[in-house]
């Protein structure tokens, strides 16, 4: 579904110059969990963000469901990345002064659903991620693991063939991390892809293939 092909990506210029990812090939199946692991500064969030459509590389190529990436208009790049991606960080991102119910909508925003429809995806999403008694509560009345549950309905909530996840569990204790690994088993048992950059072993125990990123290359 993935597949990415001598990508470099260089951040700034000439001697302050920092190759970020170099010459990365990539391949990423449909249904895959897959682990992203490596010292800090080796280039995980790049390879993420990347994959993501939310940078872009300085050479190389991306094909995405044999598409050149590349080649697409700013326009038909955002339709294929909400439609394809769903991201999930570390801080969670949550808006403070919006419910939960109205952080999970945030990516409906831009489509043409009717109201109930919304409503009802919504609802679906915050379920399986068992929080949908919190649907009218603010990110500032519940716990982290919760925080990261909102954050995960959000990213489903157009459905994604693909979730990202940059160290999603870096802000949780042990058993909260270890919840939110077993939704993302979950979703995956449910056909959908998923991409984890993660420091914990155990996390990436879970997964079915572990990549490795040292100096910006797959090791
Ligand atoms: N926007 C940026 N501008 C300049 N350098 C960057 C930028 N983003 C990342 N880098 C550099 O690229 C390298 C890889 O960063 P990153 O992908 O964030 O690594 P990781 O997520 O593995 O910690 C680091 O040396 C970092 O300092
Ligand atoms: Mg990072």
């Amino acid at each position: 579904m993935i597949e990415l092909i001598n990508l470099s990506k260089v951040y700034g210029k000439s001697n302050t110059e920092v190759k970020a990812l170099n010459e990365v090939n990539l391949e990423i199946n449909e249904g895959e969990m897959i682990a992203i692991m490596g010292p800090s500064g080796s280039g995980k969030s790049t390879l993420l963000n990347i994959l993501g459509g939310l940078d872009s590389p300085t050479s190389g190529e991306y094909l995405l469901k044999n598409r050149n990436v590349q080649n697409m208009k700013q326009k038909e790049l955002s339709k294929v990345r909400n439609r394809t991606f769903g991201f999930v960080v570390q801080s969670f991102a949550l808006i403070d002064h919006y419910s939960v119910f109205n952080n999970v909508m945030i990516p409906l925003d831009y489509t043409k659903l009717k109201k109930a429809d919304k409503k009802e995806k919504i609802r679906l999403c915050l379920d399986k991620v068992g929080i949908l008694d919190k649907s009218k509560n603010y990110p500032y009345e519940l716990s982290g693991g919760q925080c990261q549950r909102v954050a995960i309905a959000r990213a489903l909530v157009n459905t994604p063939d693909v979730i990202l996840a940059d160290e999603p569990t870096g802000n949780l204790d042990k058993n909260n991390g270890e919840q939110i690994i077993e939704i993302f088993k979950e979703l995956n048992k449910a056909k959908t892809t998923i991409i984890i950059i993660t420091h914990d072993d155990e996390v990436a125990s879970k997964c079915n293939r572990v990549i490795r990123l040292e100096d910006g290359r797959i090791i």
